[in-house]
């Protein structure tokens, strides 16, 4: 064991000018503390990384297991001057860098998930929960929360995930630094990041597209009390799915959880 995060070379992590790192060696959430310190007006690019989480969060109420050493636990603050229906291009900016980084580093047989899963065949390596502060409809901050599952053994994943998460390590059989693996995310996102900004989201939607190997694919889509079945067509301008259903037609999923892939 080691004190990678703790001791963390800041010069490592290519966020913006005056950002700062947070390194804690434990707390509930990373995105907790970030939400707190966003409300602070902390340099934007600031990020908040944990070696682990007491009550990590995932998306839909989850609970994301955070066990020490062995992940990557970090939430990044933004201020970014868009509407609160366009969070969802942020989301899809955010996962594109995990898998980016994630495949750049030697991980084969890569994928990402709508919206921002990144899978290893039908196991999860990694997951993006992007929570904001809207007041009316101004968005105030946004914080990125990224989890990354590093060098766990099969040992140390809990027999009721077996079935459902995998690591970098086990996908590809060796270890890695997580330095080296956060700061390779944090370049990705920081390009996507400043696209959605200047108001390119197009180049992301397009790179996804290309990329993320979910086009084509056969789905089902849970959208709140509606089942939809398809095809996957791509990306809308604002980064809803685009699933071809199976009279034809072109529907746009804004919030939703694809239960069902054919791999
Ligand atoms: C998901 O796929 O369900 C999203 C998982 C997000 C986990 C990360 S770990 C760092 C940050 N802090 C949290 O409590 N959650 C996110």
């Amino acid at each position: 064991m080691n004190d990678e995060i703790m001791n963390l070379d800041y010069s490592l992590i290519p966020m913006f000018n005056n950002a700062k790192v947070f390194p804690f060696h434990s707390v509930d959430s990373t995105n907790e503390v970030a939400k707190e310190l966003a409300t602070r007006f902390i340099p934007e690019g600031s990020i908040v990384i944990s070696e682990m989480q007491l009550s990590g969060k995932g998306r839909r109420g989850r609970v994301w297991y955070s066990p020490p050493y062995r992940g990557l636990w970090f939430s990044v603050i933004i201020y970014p001057s868009v509407f609160p229906q366009e969070l969802g291009k942020i989301t899809i900016a955010a996962g594109l860098s995990v898998m980016r980084a994630i495949r750049k580093l030697g991980v084969d047989g890569v994928w990402l998930k709508w919206p921002n899963d990144v899978m290893v065949g039908d196991k999860k390596l990694s997951g993006v929960l992007v929570e904001a502060g809207i007041e009316y409809d101004i968005v105030n901050y946004v914080v990125v929360g990224i989890g990354v599952n590093v060098n766990h053994g099969r040992d140390e994943i809990p027999q009721e995930l077996l079935n459902i998460m995998t690591s970098m390590r086990l996908s590809c059989g060796k270890e890695f630094l997580r330095a080296i693996v956060l700061s390779e995310i944090l370049k990705n996102f920081r390009e996507l990041y400043l696209l959605v900004r200047s108001k390119r989201f197009h180049v992301i939607r397009e790179m996804w597209e290309k990329e993320s190997g979910f086009v084509g694919k056969r789905v089902e889509v849970l959208s709140g009390n509606e089942k939809v079945s398809g095809i996957v067509e791509g990306l809308s301008d604002e980064g809803g799915l685009l699933i071809k259903d199976d009279n034809g037609l072109i529907r746009e999923i804004w919030m939703g959880e694809v239960s069902k892939v054919r791999v």
